[in-house]
């Protein structure tokens, strides 16, 4: 008999244009993933709107634009399932039926919720949407009854969460969903060109559309080690905002070599950030080109999203079924 192959689910929001950040956090395990089990991963639409539902005027926009970074990144349409979250009707049916069975003190107590609650002041997120973001979000996962979710550090308690819920449906309505699991991306460090994390609102990002031309620039103005003034001044990569950076893309003689050179003050800093940009480019161009590929073929994409929520529809389909069964419906 066939074993059925282990499942990974994961979902994105289309919150904007991907950046390194996202590269080496997510997509780069994605595609890891994608070769080494049944994966689904989808953009988490209804998600974005739980924080951001006042101004949608981006939204569609970015949905097909996030999609056109992972498949540039080499999330394969051929080996996994690229689906959209609001295609599938069945994940808000899931998430109601969940909501039933989830008190509401573990929503509030979730340490994501309430540190979010207190750190954006710039919207209203007491909406009930916001709240129930991890039910919805067990029910993304559960639909699929996966073994594996690979997430960062900050969605741990969303996963614990996930997996309280199911254990509670499976203690009231008999066995359905396997517990799963976080795959923690291992932790790349990725700092923005400020030196704080690389995200979209710090606008601090390198992103994975941006021109050589616009990267030179950024990278031009980035911090390195700021106690170093001079190229004779021996410096320390160990807090030098760029020296993650070659952790990341360098291999590791060059790596070795700019540590020397670095310390020794044999290397400056204008080189070592050239370095950078011949390594961005090679990373990058690549990308770019299968990026602007699909720029020119949009249908191709609209595509790969339709192929991707048939393949997600009949397997959710399977999974109601038998929560409609098991809840007396
Ligand atoms: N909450 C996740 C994030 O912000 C996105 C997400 C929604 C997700 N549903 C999911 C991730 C299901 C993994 C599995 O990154």
């Amino acid at each position: 008999m066939d074993t059925p192959r282990v499942r990974t689910v994961s979902g994105m929001r289309p919150t904007g244009p991907l950046h390194l950040g996202h590269y080496f956090g997510v997509l780069k395990n994605w595609v890891a993933m994608q070769e080494e089990m049944e994966a689904f991963f989808f953009v988490a639409d209804w998600h974005a709107l739980t924080s951001d539902y006042a101004d949608t005027s981006n939204l569609r926009a970015n949905i097909l634009e996030m999609v056109k970074d992972w498949v540039a990144a080499g999330i394969d349409p051929q080996k996994c399932v690229i689906f959209r979250q609001s295609s599938i009707k069945t994940h808000a049916e899931l998430s109601l039926l969940l909501s039933m069975i989830t008190p509401v003190s573990w929503l509030e107590r979730n340490p994501t919720y309430k540190e979010q609650q207190q750190e954006i002041t710039a919207k209203d997120l007491g909406n009930a949407g916001f709240l129930c973001y991890p039910v919805l979000m067990a029910a993304d996962i559960l639909m699929y009854q996966p073994r594996w979710v690979p997430v960062g550090q900050d969605q741990l308690p969303h996963l614990e969460l996930t997996r309280e819920i199911a254990r509670r449906f499976n203690h009231l309505y008999g066995e359905v969903f396997p517990e799963p699991e976080a795959r923690l991306t291992p932790a790349a460090k990725c700092p923005g060109l400020d030196g704080r994390k690389m995200s979209k609102s710090y606008n601090n990002g390198i992103f994975l559309r941006d021109s050589m031309d616009s990267a030179a620039q950024k990278i031009k103005g980035m911090f390195t080690d700021k106690n170093r003034l001079r190229k004779t001044d021996p410096g320390n990569p160990d807090i030098c905002n760029l020296f993650p950076y070659h952790v990341l893309m360098a291999d590791p003689e060059q790596q070795a070599e700019i540590r020397e050179g670095c310390t020794r003050a044999t290397l400056g800093c204008v080189e070592c950030k050239a370095m950078f940009l011949k390594n961005l480019a090679e990373l990058l161009e690549p990308l770019q080109t299968r990026r602007s590929f699909l720029d020119h073929n949009p249908d191709i994409v609209h595509e790969i999203i339709q192929k991707g929520n048939i393949q997600a529809r009949k397997v959710s389909a399977r999974t109601m079924n038998l929560v409609r069964k098991k809840m007396g419906l």
